[in-house]
């Protein structure tokens, strides 16, 4: 990506399920271009820093947290901590989540409220809990969260999913209206089927997913992470001050509708 590489430099962000998949590209991405960033997940926290000092993040800009996000009192520890420690807070991305494949007939209720209270409902809590952070500091600050092209389209098999990200659209629009006054800027990023993580492993593990998934982006070849990194580094970024509300699609085409 072409953006000076201290174009976030003094900004503190905060990312949750930030040791996944995608999530190492993006910090990774964030921390090349100076900002200093507080790492969610629920690894060990010697395992996190084994796979920073591996990756060769500067430790002065990086902080790893271990919190579980579905559990409210530990997604307000997460961002007080996060303020404690770097004494801000700019922006919040809201990335952990999962995805689980069953046919919809089959569904548990558990899994259904699994996926829902990771996916959405943990979203929210970060989320509220950070833009309060930065309405108490008089922070102008960001939230982003990373949906999926699939919160407009109905893919099979991971039904409460794609509700999760439908949802999480309408949160994000919601407070995008609501917060606009106090200056913080809400935006989504929605992926479409990235060469790591949840959709590498069901293309790598369920036939009928790789059938289908082959046959939907019309780019022609899955998604590199650090599209997505790039992604996150623009809405993070100055150049994106003037946006809210908004769904950015990194989706090789995939939510076009598809010819064949
Ligand atoms: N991989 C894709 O194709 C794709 C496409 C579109 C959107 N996404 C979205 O990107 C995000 C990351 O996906 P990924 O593919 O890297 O998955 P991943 O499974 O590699 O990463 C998810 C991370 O979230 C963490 N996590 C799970 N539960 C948590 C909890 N309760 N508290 C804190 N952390 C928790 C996990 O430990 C893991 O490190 C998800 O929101 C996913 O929906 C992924």
């Amino acid at each position: 990506m072409t953006y000076a590489k201290n174009c976030l430099e003094g900004k503190v962000i905060l990312i949750t399920g930030g040791m996944g998949a995608i999530g190492k590209v993006v910090v990774g991405e964030l921390l090349a271009h100076s900002a200093r960033v507080v790492v969610n997940d629920l690894i060990p926290a010697p395992e996190a820093q084994e796979l920073a000092q591996a990756a060769r993040w500067p430790a002065e800009r990086f902080l790893y947290l271990r919190a579980d996000v579905t559990r409210r009192s530990e997604c307000q520890a997460l961002v007080n901590r996060a303020v404690a420690h770097f004494h801000r807070l700019d922006i919040a991305l809201c990335h952990a989540g999962m995805a689980q494949s069953c046919p919809i007939l089959n569904y548990s209720e558990q899994d259904w409220d699994r996926i829902l209270d990771l996916n959405l409902k943990s979203a929210f809590m970060v989320a509220q809990a950070s833009a309060q952070a930065m309405i108490q500091q008089g922070i102008k600050g960001k939230i982003i969260f990373t949906s999926s092209w699939v919160q407009d389209v109905p893919w099979p098999d991971i039904t409460p999913y794609n509700v999760s990200k439908s949802g999480m659209k309408m949160l994000m629009r919601g407070m995008a209206r609501e917060l606009a006054a106090r200056g913080i800027r809400v935006n989504s990023i929605a992926p479409g089927i990235v060469a790591v993580g949840m959709a590498k492993r069901q293309w790598d593990t369920e036939p009928d997913y790789r059938n289908r998934a082959q046959k939907a982006i019309p780019l022609g070849y899955m998604q590199p992470p650090e599209s997505v990194a790039d992604a996150f580094l623009f809405l993070c970024s100055e150049a994106s001050d003037y946006i809210t509300g908004t769904t950015l699609l990194v989706d090789g085409g995939c939510s076009l509708y598809p010819m064949d």
